[in-house]
């Protein structure tokens, strides 16, 4: 029987490194351990009553303060491959597989299509959260479909890309789904017929010296590119970029450049434009700049890092005053990316 228990720390269990409490934790290692917390949310109304956090690997949250209420903690693992055909093969990974390991193994066995998303922290479980992506690749274009538990109903039900409805950094499980349905295992569809996507000019630069680049060399490549920009939680704490790019129309795209010619935007398939929400914020002079506890990286201005013993507060204080002076300046709302618990 699975065991709740009490006042448990979650300080390494976010890779901010935010030191809060949950009043109540519950490793979720197998479907059975969510079968029996639905019997027991049946039985016992105080244990239904309170708030429940769905977590991972902690790397895209910023615990506010303590939390009262029921975490289920992602602890389950296997990968297998589960079908094949002459087109793609299918692979499925647990929940609390980590998202890394899971790029690995592909990689060990000649499977392409997650290179480029190499290295992201985190668990296969989280991933189609937000959808997430890098280097011009996000996880919808090999997402197959997945499991989850509902914990309303107390059933198992299965999503196909569709019904996910994935966005940039979005998907129902932000919307409808949320706090309700615990992803269980998640099934990726990899082309047997790969070849490398270097849409990404950072990343095509990176290999420019190397005709027809294997898979190992590009998430290689992907690898080299974070190690540079992105802190290392377990060196410095963050979760990543701290907000979305922003997607505006392109007239006010073409309206900014007017002012701000070195403005970095991306147009979009839907005819909208992503601007760098990095860049937005290295011009307000907020790059390698502190609030006390909380710094911004002095190499990625969209990152938020814990200079030493921040709590919930200081990163919310930084993320509203770094807020205000983009909208002053650019006329732009920057939209976090984590999840604020
Ligand atoms: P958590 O932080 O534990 O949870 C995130 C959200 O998912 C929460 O709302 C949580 O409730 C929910 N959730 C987690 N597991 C489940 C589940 N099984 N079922 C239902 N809901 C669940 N993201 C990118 O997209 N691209 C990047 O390039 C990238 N780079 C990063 C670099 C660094 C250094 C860091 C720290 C973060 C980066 N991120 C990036 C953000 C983060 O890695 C991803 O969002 C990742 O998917 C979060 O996984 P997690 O397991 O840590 O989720
Ligand atoms: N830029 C600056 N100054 C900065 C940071 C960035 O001018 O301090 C400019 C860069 O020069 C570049 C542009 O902004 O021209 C974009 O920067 P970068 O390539 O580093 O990517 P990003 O837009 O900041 C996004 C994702 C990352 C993902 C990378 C690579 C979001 C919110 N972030 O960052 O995802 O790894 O692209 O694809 O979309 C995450 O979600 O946590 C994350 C790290």
């Amino acid at each position: 029987m699975p065991i709740l228990q009490p006042n448990f720390s979650l300080r390494s269990l976010n890779t901010f490194g935010i030191d809060a409490m949950a009043d109540l934790y519950l490793p979720v290692r197998e479907v059975a351990d969510l079968q029996w917390l639905h019997s027991a949310l049946k039985t016992d109304p105080a244990l239904a009553r309170l708030p429940r956090l769905i977590l991972g690997g902690g790397s895209n949250l910023v615990l506010t303060g303590d939390f009262h209420g029921l975490v289920l903690h992602s602890c389950s693992s296997g990968i297998a491959l589960v079908g094949q055909d002459t087109q793609h093969s299918l692979v499925r990974a647990a929940a609390g597989v980590g998202w890394h390991e899971l790029v690995n193994w592909t990689l060990e066995r000649q499977l392409g299509g997650l290179e480029n998303l190499s290295l992201i922290p985190g668990t296969v479980g989280a991933a189609p959260i937000q959808n997430i992506g890098a280097y011009g690749v996000e996880m919808e274009r090999h997402f197959h479909s997945l499991t989850a538990f509902d914990l309303q109903r107390g059933t198992l039900f299965t999503l196909d890309r569709s019904a996910c409805r994935f966005g940039y950094r979005d998907s129902i499980f932000k919307h409808d789904w949320r706090d309700r349905a615990v992803i269980v295992d998640v099934t990726f569809t990899l082309p047997r017929h790969w070849t490398p996507d270097l849409r990404y000019a950072e990343l095509a630069a990176a290999l420019a010296t190397i005709a027809t680049p294997t898979m190992q060399q590009v998430s290689a490549a992907v690898i080299a590119i974070r190690q540079r920009k992105l802190p290392d939680p377990a060196v410095i704490g963050n979760a990543g970029s701290f907000f979305k790019n922003p997607l505006v129309s392109r007239v006010q795209r073409d309206a900014l450049l007017a002012q701000h010619p070195a403005l970095v935007s991306h147009d979009q398939p839907d005819g909208s434009t992503k601007l760098a929400a990095g860049w937005l914020i290295d011009q307000c002079g907020w790059k390698g700049r502190a609030l006390g506890t909380v710094g911004v990286y002095h190499q990625q201005a969209l990152v938020l890092v814990n200079l030493g013993g921040a709590r919930g507060a200081d990163v919310l204080q930084l993320a509203r005053a770094i807020q205000a002076d983009v909208l002053q300046r650019f006329g732009v709302q920057l939209e976090p990316e984590p999840t604020f618990v």
